[in-house]
Order: structure tokens, then C-alpha cells, then sequence
């Protein structure tokens, strides 16, 4: 069994300027928990400044029923303060493994993101007894600002969210070039911490985020994030296309033979209501296959 946890509803929506209505969004998220999906990523408590389209954060986590492993980006104290107004009792800090990234992202060096994070943190574990941390590091084979990155840079800063106190480290290949060259020179890397603290976050913009999940799994690793219909990118990544689609990945774990608790013709669904009001179409291969063979193809 693979844990996939699903960041459509956050990263796959961030980026998008047609205004998407915060009843929209709960039905999304409520679908893709009926297609099976127990953890899912629903907002962001950032800057409504820089991030319009998740302004709606307390009304949408008010909106969900209780139950799934619900998580939301909170970049600092502030965004903890709203935070801890909704029941949620996951949340997700988040920098990168180059400043520049950082600095446009979220308007901070990495070494001022994890003090920030300090506090968060802290507060957070005193708050909620259960409380589970996850912590972000993106950019982590290339930046689009500083190019490559070095591997061994990337695990100081996985050793720093760790350090901190984080349950988790999700590792985002923020603008989808990487091959499984690249991930095997990671992995050899990160030698310092269990494979089970550890999640992979590919985009799929050029195709190999599945030969990137491929490799990750062949080397003992089974948690990954994604989004339904590949929804999303990064704002503060120009180029960063779609994440991959948790179709595809759904489609490949279980045609390997590794079960993943998701339906693929309710989760192929779910996503339409969404896409339909982005005017976007049906792009993922999986998700197209499965509603072809259900006969419901847009
Ligand atoms: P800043 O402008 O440096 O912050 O932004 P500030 O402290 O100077 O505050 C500026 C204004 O924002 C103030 O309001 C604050 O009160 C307000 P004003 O006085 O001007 O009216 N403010 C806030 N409001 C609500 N919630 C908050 C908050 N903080 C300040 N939490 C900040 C710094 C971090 C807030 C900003 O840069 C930000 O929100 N950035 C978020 C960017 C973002 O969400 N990016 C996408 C997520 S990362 C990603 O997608 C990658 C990932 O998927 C993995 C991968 O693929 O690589 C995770
Ligand atoms: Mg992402």
C-alpha cells in the first residue's frame, strides 16, 4: 500500500485566477474523499495578497465534514492564528532548497524561513496534542532561478525541518524536469532519516514525474503527493505545469500491484465540476482513460 496525499484542492488551485466558489471547492474535496483519498492538503493560510484564490480558507475548513486527515499550508505566525481557529490538526511549513525560490515564494532567505517556522511550530505542538507537522522543501533537483541543485543541499536542509521538529518532509520537484537519475543521486543522500518521514512532491511538466515515482518506489519509498487532474503549479514558479496527476499515479501503483484505497472511475470524476469551471479540459491520461471506460469522456 502506497500513501498518496492529495494537494489538488491546494496546489492545484493556488494558481488560478478565475475565482473558484468555496462551495465548489468543499464538493471537490468531499469527492475525492469518497474516491478513497484519507489525506488531503485543502488550503493555505498564506497571504490573501499573493494567494486570492485561497483567501476563503476558514469558511472552506468550517465547510468540511470531520473525518479525513485534512492538512493546509501556514507560512508563519500569522497564518497559524487562523490556523487555530479551524479544527485542523495538520499543517504543512514550507521553504525550498534555494534562496531565490524562497525569497520570491515567500519573501524569505531558507535560513529566515526555518526561524519563522520556529515559533509555528512550537505553538502548534503546544495547541494540538495530536498535531502533525509536515515540512516542505522545494526546488529540490533545479530552481528556476538558480538552476541545478546541488543533492547534498537539499539533505541540509531535510536535516534542519527534521531538527526542527517536523513528522514529515515532503520533497517537491517544484518545475518537473527531473529523471530518475536525478532522484537515485537524491535518495543516495538522504541516508539520515527512516523512508517512511519521507514523501515525494513531482510535477509532471514534462512527462517523468511517474518514471520519477518509479524510481522512488524501487528504492523502498511509498508516499506520495499529487493532484487530482494534475491541477495546479506553483505561482512563484514560472513554467511549473501541472503536479502530477493523482489519476496516473493511482492508475500505475495499482496496476503494479501496490493497492492505493482509491477508486479511479470516482476519483476520474471528482475533478470535473472544477475543471469545468476553469474551462479547462481533461488533460491527464489516466483520468481520461478511466472516464472513456466509463463512458462519461467530456
Ligand atoms: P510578506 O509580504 O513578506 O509578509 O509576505 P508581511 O509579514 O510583510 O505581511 C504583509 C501583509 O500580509 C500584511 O498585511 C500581513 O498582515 C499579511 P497588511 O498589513 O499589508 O494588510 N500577512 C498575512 N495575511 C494572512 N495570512 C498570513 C499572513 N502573513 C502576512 N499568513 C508571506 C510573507 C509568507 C505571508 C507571503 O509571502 C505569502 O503568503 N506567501 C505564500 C506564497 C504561496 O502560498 N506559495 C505557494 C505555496 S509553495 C508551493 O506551491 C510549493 C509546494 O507545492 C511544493 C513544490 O511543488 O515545490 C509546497
Ligand atoms: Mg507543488
Amino acid at each position: 500500500m502506497i500513501r498518496i496525499i492529495e494537494v489538488g484542492p491546494r496546489d492545484g488551485l493556488q494558481n488560478e485566477r478565475q475565482p473558484i466558489a468555496t462551495e465548489v471547492k468543499a464538493n471537490f474535496i468531499n469527492s475525492l474523499v469518497e474516491a478513497g483519498l484519507s489525506e488531503v492538503e485543502v488550503t493555505s493560510f498564506v497571504s490573501p495578497k499573493w494567494v486570492p484564490q485561497l483567501g476563503d480558507a476558514l469558511e472552506l475548513v468550517s465547510m468540511l465534514p470531520a473525518g479525513p486527515d485534512y492538512s493546509a499550508l501556514v507560512p508563519n505566525e500569522k497564518g497559524l492564528e487562523r490556523a487555530l481557529q479551524t479544527g485542523l490538526d495538520r499543517i504543512a511549513v514550507f521553504t525550498a532548497a534555494s534562496d531565490e525560490f524562497t525569497k520570491r515564494n515567500i519573501n524569505m532567505t531558507i535560513e529566515e524561513s526555518l526561524e519563522a517556522f520556529r515559533p509555528v511550530i512550537e505553538r502548534f505542538r503546544a495547541e494540538r496534542k495530536n498535531g502533525f507537522v509536515r515540512g516542505y522543501v522545494s526546488t529540490i533537483v533545479e530552481c528556476p532561478y538558480a538552476g541545478l541543485i546541488e543533492p547534498k543541499r537539499v539533505a541540509q536542509v531535510v536535516d534542519s525541518l527534521f531538527t526542527l521538529g517536523v513528522d514529515e518532509v515532503s520533497l517537491g520537484e517544484t518545475i518537473g524536469v527531473a529523471v530518475p537519475s536525478e532522484i537515485r543521486a537524491l535518495i543516495g543522500e538522504l541516508t539520515n532519516w527512516p523512508k517512511s518521514r519521507i514523501v515525494w512532491h513531482f510535477h509532471d511538466t514534462r512527462g517523468t514525474a511517474i518514471a520519477n515515482v518509479a524510481s522512488a518506489m524501487e528504492a523502498g519509498y511509498l508516499a506520495f503527493d499529487s493532484s487530482a487532474a494534475g491541477l495546479g503549479g506553483c505561482p512563484y514558479a514560472q513554467g511549473a505545469g501541472g503536479n502530477m496527476a493523482t489519476e496516473d499515479l493511482v492508475y500505475f501503483a495499482e496496476r503494479c500491484g501496490v493497492a492505493t484505497g482509491v477508486n479511479l472511475e470516482k476519483l476520474a470524476k471528482a475533478s470535473l465540476p472544477v475543471l469545468t469551471r476553469l474551462g479547462k479540459p481533461v488533460t491527464a491520461k489516466a483520468q481520461l482513460a478511466a472516464l472513456a471506460a466509463s463512458s462519461e469522456a467530456p
